[in-house]
């Protein structure tokens, strides 16, 4: 087994299997170089955060059929844009969603920053939904570690030992396997795998594209990683 050889087959299955999602290119656009906005990344990610995917899709219709552009977000009031979050939850999303748009118009030109370092500096934005707009929106090989991403990594890699302390390893592991070439699609096919096949009960290892690349499967142990520490 060779690392390296993760994330072709992923990116592989990813061609066939994305969800089809308002704020995602699929692989002709990547081909001809197209990327989603940072405006639509930051958007869905920051929409994401503590929502699912069914939850957040027409919510993310209706913000960017109502706010096309960041700069129309920033010039939104703030009272229009609490009441179009409404039903999503955790409010203080939301205003950070204003003053994070607020900083990004008036003071950077309507243009967000490319690296994961300075998008950390923006309100709301932690190293989560950073590393996942530098690589969604900019393809930078900032590699993103979600819940999912976490369950598949602790997996291909058989970690036994417990949540959360784990995580510096996952982090290290996780970042080996994501490549060069298309970093975003390849975060947001993890994230796929993780929702679809690779899921917390019952993972589904016949279909899944990792199945010769993962350790816990050869060892008869994918269903039981990964292990939480008892809170
Ligand atoms: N959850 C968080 N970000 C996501 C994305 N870009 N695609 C699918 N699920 C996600």
């Amino acid at each position: 087994r060779d690392v390296a050889d993760i994330s072709p087959a992923l990116l592989a299955w990813y061609d066939r299997n994305a969800r089809v999602l308002p704020w995602r290119t699929g692989p002709e656009d990547h081909a001809k170089g197209l990327r989603t906005a940072p405006y639509r990344v930051w958007l869905s990610e920051v929409m994401l955060q503590q929502t699912t995917v069914a939850a957040v899709r027409n919510y993310f219709r209706d913000f960017t059929t109502r706010w096309p552009t960041v700069t129309d977000l920033a010039q939104a009031e703030d009272a229009d844009v609490m009441a179009a979050w409404a039903g999503l939850g955790y409010y203080a999303r939301a205003r950070n969603l204003l003053k994070c748009a607020r900083v990004v118009a008036f003071d950077l030109g309507g243009q967000f920053p490319r690296t994961a370092q300075e998008l950390q500096a923006l309100p709301g934005i932690g190293p989560y939904t950073a590393a996942a707009i530098a690589s969604i929106a900019f393809d930078a090989p900032s590699t993103v570690v979600d819940g999912n991403v976490e369950r598949v990594v602790s997996r291909l890699f058989a970690l036994t030992d417990p949540l959360p302390g784990t995580r510096p390893e996952i982090a290290r592991l996780a970042g080996q396997i994501t490549p060069q070439d298309r970093p975003g699609d390849h975060a947001q096919a993890m994230m796929d795998l993780g929702a679809t096949l690779c899921t917390p009960r019952n993972p589904v290892c016949a279909l899944c594209p990792l199945e010769a690349h993962c350790e816990a499967h050869a060892q008869g142990i994918a269903a039981s990683l990964p292990v939480k520490a008892p809170k």
